[in-house]
């Protein structure tokens, strides 16, 4: 099994011109399931919110002790992979001091490598105070689904020249602010390619196109459980929700005609014991 990925790593493999594999990961079977597959880094995303919990609100209920339970599992499911803790919203917002407290949450409850938080210049000062307390921080920006409502909704950003400007300055502010890596979601590829060369520190991408330093993708995506709806950028490698669908089929129709279970799924009496066990019967009556 490879050894689990440090900060120092990440950033030699962007120097190396080598891509990094992430993805999200919400509970242990999934989390042993990736790190077997060599999957590099996992994400234990606020996107619970719709692909475990269904909130129609999207990511906006998820709460931190949510965030901690799912975490906990995701660690003991990957004990060797680089796992990141996605700071739901309202835990890092409001004051530096709050940020630094949840954020610490991920580590001491969670055990976590790092903490992702979404937003560019506006969120410098949390960003700052959870370096300072000696944690890792992970960036996010583009499409930040916490905020969607401000930018009308799951939006790609960067499409015009000022709005890819605007991103720039947010991605260099947060690296100036002591981000180990960033996040770009949902930005064209000319836009990751730019951010990716103008940084020191790693940048990978959730639909941000094939220049940046790694690729992250929500597993409940692409692996085709999440039928809610599907971004562009999505790729399913797999459809379970059919064999999913079909093997639950199955399993109520084998009950309905009696067909489950068989023999080989019983358990056996130890030999002449259900005759003794009538006889008891029938001495008490
Ligand atoms: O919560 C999450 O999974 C995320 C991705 C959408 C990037 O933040």
């Amino acid at each position: 099994m490879a050894a689990k990925k440090s900060i120092l790593d990440l950033q030699k493999m962007k120097k190396d011109g080598v891509k990094l594999t992430w993805l999200t990961s919400y509970d242990y079977p999934t989390s042993v399931f990736a790190e077997k597959a060599g999957i590099e880094m996992l994400l234990v995303g606020d996107s619970m919110g719709m692909c475990v919990y269904g909130y129609s609100a999207g990511t906006l209920p998820v709460t931190m002790d949510q965030c901690i339970v799912h975490t906990e599992a995701v660690r003991r499911g990957a004990p060797n992979t680089f796992v990141v803790g996605d700071m739901p919203f309202l835990s890092y917002q409001t004051t530096s001091a709050e940020a630094v407290k949840n954020a610490g949450r991920f580590y001491k409850e969670a055990g976590v490598d790092a903490v992702k938080l979404e937003g560019g210049r506006r969120i410098i000062d949390m960003v700052k105070a959870i370096v300072n307390a000696g944690m890792v921080v992970c960036g996010h920006i583009g499409l930040t689904p916490q905020s969607s409502g401000q930018i009308g909704g799951f939006k790609a950003q960067g499409l015009t020249a000022e709005s890819a400007h605007e991103l720039i300055k947010d991605a260099r502010a947060i690296q100036e602010a002591g981000t180990a890596f960033l996040l770009l979601e949902a930005v064209p590829p000319e836009v990751g390619q730019l951010i990716t060369k103008d940084l020191k520190i790693p940048v990978y991408g959730i639909g941000a196109g094939p220049y940046v330093d790694g690729q992250l993708l929500i597993v409940s995506d692409m692996l085709g459980i999440f039928q809610a709806f599907t971004p562009k950028f999505v790729k399913k490698y797999a459809n379970l929700a059919d064999h999913i669908m079909k093997a639950m089929e199955d399993y109520a129709k084998e009950v309905k005609e009696s067909k489950f279970p068989e023999d080989k799924h019983c358990y056996k009496m130890i030999e002449g014991e259900f005759g003794k066990m009538m006889k008891i019967l029938e001495k008490k009556e």
